[in-house]
C-alpha cells in the first residue's frame, strides 16, 4: 500500500465488534489527500461502525489507523484536533439551539477567532440558506437544511478530512443533488472527503474511488465511474 505523503488516511486490518458481533472484519483501505472516497454497502454492512472507529466513538479490536502520518489518537476531541470531523448519521443537530449556535459547537475546540470568523463566512458562502436562517432554531429547519447545517458544523472544525455518514438519507432527490454538489465544492477547496452511503449511484457519480462493503468486509474497490458501469455488482451488493 502507498505509504507516501499523499496518503492522508491508511487503515490496515481493522476489526471492530459489538459483543460477539463482528461489525468490521479485517478492513484495509486508504484515502489520498484531496480525494473523495466513498464507502458503500447495504444496511448493516458496517459503514457506520467503520466511521465510528475513525472518529473515536468506537474502539477497534484490532488493526492500525494512520492519519496524516501518525497513529490516530484514542479520544474524539483529540481526533478532531488532528483534523478529522464527522457528520453523523441522522444529522444530530441541536434542535433547541439556533443555526449559529450549532455552528459554534462545531468550532468549540478552536481559539483562533479570526479563523473562525473566516470559516463562518466560508460555510455561509457554501450554504446561503443557513445564513438566511442563522437565528432560527434547528428544529425549524427542513431536512435538507438540517443536513446542510450538519455538514457546515463539521466544516467549522476546519478538518483536513470530513467524514459523512449517509448524508442523502431521507432527502428528496433534488436536495441530494445539491448536497453532492456541495461536497464537490468542499473537496475542490482542499478538504479530503470520506463518504459513507447507501445511495450508490449518487456517491459513485461524485467520488474519485469507492470501496464496497459487505457484511463487514471490503469486497471490491475501483474508480467510482468504473463501478457505476458495473450494474451486476451494484445489484449484488447494494440492492
Ligand atoms: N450498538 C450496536 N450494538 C450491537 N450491534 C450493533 C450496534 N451497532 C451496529 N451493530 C451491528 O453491527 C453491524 C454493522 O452495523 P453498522 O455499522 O451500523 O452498519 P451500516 O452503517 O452499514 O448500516 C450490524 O450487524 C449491526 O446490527
Ligand atoms: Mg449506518
Amino acid at each position: 500500500m502507498d505509504a507516501s505523503n499523499d496518503v492522508i488516511l491508511r487503515v490496515d486490518h481493522l476489526s471492530a465488534f459489538y459483543g460477539g458481533i463482528r461489525a468490521v472484519d479485517d478492513i484495509s483501505f486508504y484515502v489520498k489527500r484531496g480525494e473523495i472516497v466513498a464507502m458503500l454497502g447495504a444496511n448493516g454492512a458496517g459503514k457506520s461502525t467503520l466511521l465510528k472507529c475513525l472518529s473515536g466513538e468506537h474502539k477497534p479490536s484490532a488493526g492500525e489507523i494512520i492519519f496524516d502520518g501518525q497513529p490516530l489518537p484514542a479520544h474524539c476531541h483529540q481526533i478532531v484536533e488532528r483534523g478529522i470531523s464527522i457528520v453523523p448519521e441522522g444529522r444530530q443537530i441541536f434542535y433547541k439551539l439556533t443555526v449559529l449556535e450549532n455552528l459554534k459547537i462545531g468550532c468549540c475546540q478552536r481559539k483562533d477567532k479570526a479563523g473562525i470568523r473566516k470559516d463562518l463566512e466560508m460555510v455561509f458562502d457554501l450554504f446561503p440558506r443557513l445564513e438566511e436562517r442563522k437565528n432560527q432554531l434547528g428544529a425549524l429547519l427542513s431536512g435538507g437544511e438540517q443536513q446542510m447545517l450538519a455538514v457546515a458544523r463539521g466544516l467549522m472544525a476546519r478538518p483536513k478530512m470530513l467524514m459523512l455518514d449517509e448524508p442523502s438519507l431521507g432527502l428528496a432527490p433534488i436536495i441530494v443533488n445539491q448536497i453532492m454538489e456541495n461536497l464537490k465544492s468542499i473537496a475542490e477547496g482542499g478538504t479530503t472527503i470520506l463518504l459513507v452511503e447507501q445511495n450508490a449511484i449518487k456517491a459513485l457519480d461524485l467520488c474519485d474511488r469507492a470501496y464496497i462493503l459487505n457484511v463487514g468486509r471490503i469486497v471490491m474497490d475501483d474508480i467510482g465511474k468504473k463501478l457505476l458501469a458495473n450494474e451486476k455488482l451494484l445489484h449484488a451488493y447494494l440492492g
